[in-house]
């Protein structure tokens, strides 16, 4: 069954917009858990832009289900991951240098450090995945590198204007699902995902896990967080089951 992780970062961009406690990204998880999360993402910035670090601890406190940080490949954040010890840690890039053009992590060009940053999280039993574009080259270094998953970008697919069928990305993510896959990668995929467009990225058969952020909290504006968390939830499990 396909896993909808949700992202909610942005209920701390609306509670630091005031500097106020409200609302309270522990309740966002709970809620969310509660409605059809099957885990809960959370982005630890450099410049703690939305989450701080008190969230990341009292979310990987108060959790039900699993905790996924995503936060840039350098040390402080590695020390922090040791630290707290979420289940997953998602490797993304925040940095121009980190960047390729389509702004996944490039893997290939920085493998050597990659790699031993997987292996030490890996390690200390948390799981790796790697924020990747949907390229051949970058999906077999993340397997080189000994991931667990790998998350394809698929913000490209998301801004283009045409239907699936006509969009190249589509197609590219659909084979590099595959090739993923045979290298035994557990994949998953995000950024942009949106109620519009998550129907036929959730349709692929090698699809694991989503992690879905901003469409969701921007949606819970006018339905509230259950309901905007339950029919993402559902879009998706129509396609899969
Ligand atoms: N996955 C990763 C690795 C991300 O960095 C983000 C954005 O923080 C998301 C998923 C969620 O993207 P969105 O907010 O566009 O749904």
């Amino acid at each position: 069954m396909i896993r909808l992780g949700v992202n909610i970062d942005h209920i701390a961009t609306v509670r630091n917009a005031r500097g106020e406690e409200f609302p309270s990204v522990i309740e966002a998880g709970l809620v969310a858990e509660t409605n059809g999360a099957d885990l809960i993402t959370a982005h630890l910035r450099e410049d703690r832009r939305h989450m701080r670090d008190s969230d990341i601890r009292l979310l990987r406190q108060t959790l039900k289900t699993q905790l996924n940080l995503e936060m840039a490949a350098i040390p402080e954040m590695v020390d922090f991951a040791l630290e707290v010890r979420p289940d997953f840690v998602c490797l993304v890039p925040e940095k121009r240098h980190e960047l390729t053009t389509e702004g996944g992590l490039n893997v290939l060009n920085n493998f050597e450090y990659i790699a031993r940053i997987t292996e030490q999280l890996q390690a200390n039993d948390i799981k790796v995945s790697l924020f990747i574009d949907p390229d051949m080259e970058q999906i077999t270094a993340a397997s080189d590198a000994n991931a667990y998953a790998i998350e394809l970008h698929t913000g490209k697919y998301a801004a283009s204007k045409q239907a699936y069928y006509n969009n190249d990305e589509y197609y590219k993510i659909k084979d590099m699902c595959e090739l993923a896959d045979s290298l035994e990668l557990v994949v998953n995929a995000g950024h942009g995902l949106t109620y519009h467009n998550v129907k036929p990225i959730a349709k692929l058969p090698q699809m694991h896990e989503l992690n879905i952020g901003f469409a969701i909290i921007a949606q819970s504006l006018f339905w509230g967080l259950p309901r905007a968390v339950s029919t993402m939830k559902q879009l998706m499990l129509e396609e899969r089951g």
